[in-house]
């Protein structure tokens, strides 16, 4: 699948998604910025929808912006509390599903340990959207559109244009390095296939031991040179060691890991002043990013957590949207 429009369909890879389809969802996020700094922060484009929220993994970003999302939309949300659910007792997944299913929904925002959960999901349910919150080392495709999001309207504000129906030309050509580990990264993924179909230029550079085999079907390049990628990127994307997948097994010690590719103050001055680092977040102060640099202005990490609300806001309305709405309709 690679369809020019998310209206009335899944997301659960960026792979769903045609470049006109990313520009879709970041245009319809530009229009809900605004929402964000109104008093009452409320439309009612999604009133009588009801969205559930199933959280089988940690998360406070993705699901607070979710539920944040739907309810700014005047959708109800229904969250489970995976820990004080029948999940306890040993319901299956698909048990699960149903079960919510039968109380009238029309989306899943789910996030799962295991790789493909959403996509099972959505082989299950009979009429609701699915909607792809992480799943294991597979993707996060919301994260990615939110650094996209994020990374075109710093680049738009450097060029001193709009990046409001800019598409993805800004993106064109952008030189984005991806380091870290990005084995088990699903952020990672997301976003090396987010950023190519952008038209960016994406190198990745981790242990040996944490990368694919081959990030050219992802739309990467391999990179060996931490400091002359670091002097040349428009875009510097750091990620967490993704400790709770086993990563930690593949270092000698995070301590090594953080001395060859960590981003402190000496290797972050390499980095351009007018280039951007992010963090989907998460960030383990001292381990991926020491302290200085997580503060430092060139980072957008707070910026892509506030970005959370209009992109997922952008997803709910067009996945919950049938052809020929209009916005706000
Ligand atoms: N970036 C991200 O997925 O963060 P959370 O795990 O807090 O949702």
């Amino acid at each position: 699948m690679n369809a020019d429009s998310l209206v009335g369909r899944n997301l659960l890879s960026i792979n769903d998604l045609s470049a006109t389809g990313l520009a879709e969802v970041l245009e319809v996020a530009e229009s809900f910025v605004e929402v964000s700094g109104r008093s009452v922060k409320k439309i009612p484009a999604l009133k009588g929808k009801v969205v559930a929220s199933l959280f089988f993994e940690e998360s406070t970003r993705t699901r607070l912006s979710f539920e944040t999302a739907a309810k700014r939309l005047s959708a109800d949300v229904l969250s489970l509390a995976v820990a004080s659910s029948s999940v306890k007792k040993g319901e299956s997944l698909k048990d699960t599903i149903e079960t919510i299913e039968s109380l009238g929904i029309d989306a899943v925002v789910l996030r799962h340990r295991s790789s493909g959960a959403p996509h099972q999901v959505a082989g299950w349910v009979k009429g609701a959207r699915v909607i792809n919150a992480g799943d294991g080392t597979h993707e996060h495709p919301s994260q990615a559109l939110i650094d996209l999001f994020t990374v075109r309207r710093a680049l738009a504000e450097r060029q001193g244009v709009e990046s409001r129906d800019s598409g993805l030309s800004l993106l064109k050509g952008a030189k984005v390095l991806i380091i870290g580990d990005i084995n088990h990264s699903r952020v990672a993924r997301s976003e090396m296939l987010a950023y190519a179909k952008a038209g960016a230029q994406v190198r990745v550079i981790g242990p040996g031991t944490l990368l694919p085999s081959d990030v050219g079907i992802f739309g990467a390049q391999r990179a060996d040179d931490l400091e002359k990628e670091l002097a040349n990127a428009d875009v510097v994307s750091l990620l967490r060691m993704q400790e709770e997948r086993g990563s930690g097994d593949f270092v000698p010690s995070l301590h090594e890991f953080s001395a060859l590719y960590g981003i402190d103050e000496r290797r972050a001055a390499l980095i351009r002043p007018d280039a951007v680092i992010t963090h989907p977040g998460p960030m383990v102060r001292g381990v991926e990013v020491s302290s200085a640099v997580a503060d430092d202005p060139r980072m957008l990490v707070r910026q892509q957590v506030a970005n959370g609300v209009p992109i997922r806001m952008a997803i709910l309305f067009l996945a919950l949207s049938t052809p020929g709405e209009s916005l706000h309709g």
